[in-house]
């Protein structure tokens, strides 16, 4: 895929380009809590968008999208958002130039092979791989958490979904053979290594596609400030749901609204369980994760109400098929992936018994993706 790019960019802007590698993520447990300022365990993965890039000396901003076939222009001046995939480079425009740092027009081609609105974060992929391309070709001297900000930046103002810092944060750190415990409220992180030879990840496509999310996803942050601002009268010192311990919760449950409770209650617990799973990483033991895994998805779909019949399907599925260690679904919800973990020699058996089974019910054949983990945004 990047000679091809390679190729087709000489061929349409008559000139060399750089080309950035931005991937996509997995999140093994950690689901809902980063904008609680909760812990995550993404890594990024063996997929990503490919922006290959170069200056054309002007004030504009010329984008070729291979996939879709599509061409857009744009002023380096830019003031508001316009539409569709558009939207992420212009807000990215727009934040890098809001810092004080100074670009000028370039000319862009973009591909990829993250499938879209499949929970795996092509949308932060485009935005890191493009501000990496904007800070390498104009030597802004921005760090990749600088830019994973200004890719947070750009889904909260330029498109309208109030994200956490997860997905940003993967796709620019992430580390070949590890997956990222990090801390959303000091920011600090450590690799942990993911080296199961013995196992594979493999995300299942439920083919919902998680456009919708946008707005239930709001909701859900706003059902949670909720519940923080009650609990705050009884306890001044927290500020989010990760200050929260379960006795407090518990303690005060009359107080919150039914919904809310239910809310909060999920992400308390899921802090629990991330942490009893990182435990559970460091033993080498993959059985306590797993079940860790199958408790998350249980209170994302009962608790939190983001998951789908679909993906609920494939989770019950995933339980019932030998060697699988652990499965959930992956992301904000409403559609998109779950994340199984697999022992190596049963992904063969696992990923037919799974598709027959999803096409006996809901008549369409879900795409099956081993993935491993990978490097982050890079060069390629
Ligand atoms: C989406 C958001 C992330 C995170 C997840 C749920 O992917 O972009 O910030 O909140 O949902 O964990």
């Amino acid at each position: 895929m990047i000679k091809k790019l390679q190729q087709a960019f000489r061929e349409r802007f008559n000139k060399e380009p750089i080309i950035v590698g931005a991937p996509g993520r997995v999140n093994l447990i950690g689901e809902h809590t980063d904008y609680n300022n909760g812990f995550v365990l993404p890594g990024a993965v063996d997929k990503r968008i490919y922006v290959a890039i170069a200056p054309n000396n002007t004030n504009t901003i010329n984008v070729f999208a291979n996939q879709f076939n599509e061409s857009y222009s744009f002023s380096i001046d830019v003031t508001e958002p316009h539409k569709g995939w558009m939207n992420y480079l212009l807000g990215v425009t727009y934040h890098i130039q809001q810092g004080g740092k100074k670009i000028s027009g370039v000319d862009v081609m973009i591909d990829g092979d993250i499938p879209v609105g499949a929970g795996m974060s092509s949308s932060a992929a485009l935005c890191s791989g493009f501000g990496f391309a904007l800070n390498e070709l104009f030597q802004l001297g921005l760090s990749r958490m600088d830019l994973a900000f200004i890719g947070q930046k750009t889904e909260h103002t330029f498109v309208g979904l109030q994200c956490g810092i997860m997905d940003q944060f993967a796709s620019l750190h992430g580390k070949k053979g590890h997956v990222m415990k990090l801390d959303c409220r000091s920011l600090e992180y450590e690799y942990i290594p993911f080296d199961f030879p013995g196992y594979k990840i493999v995300l299942v496509n439920s083919m919902v596609s998680h456009s919708l999310a946008g707005s239930e996803y709001n909701v859900r942050r706003r059902q949670c400030e909720e519940g923080i601002a009650i609990l705050k009268k009884h306890y001044p010192g927290i500020n989010s749901l990760r200050d929260v311990e379960p006795a407090q919760l518990l303690q005060h449950q009359q107080e919150l609204p039914p919904v809310v409770f239910d809310r909060c209650s999920y992400v308390v617990y899921e802090k629990e369980r991330l942490l009893t799973g990182c435990e559970a990483l460091s033993k080498n033991d993959l059985a306590t994760f797993g079940k860790m895994m199958f408790a998350t998805h249980e209170g994302l779909s009962k608790k939190y109400s983001v998951s789908c019949t679909e993906l609920d399907f494939l989770v019950e599925c995933a339980q019932h098929i030998t060697g699988v260690a652990g499965a959930r679904m992956m992301g904000g919800g409403f559609g998109g992936c779950t994340i199984n973990i697999v022992q190596a020699d049963a992904v063969e058996t696992f990923t037919n018994k799974i598709r027959s089974a999803f096409n006996g019910l809901f008549k369409k054949t879900p795409e099956v993706y081993v993935t491993q983990v990978e490097d982050g945004v890079k060069i390629m």
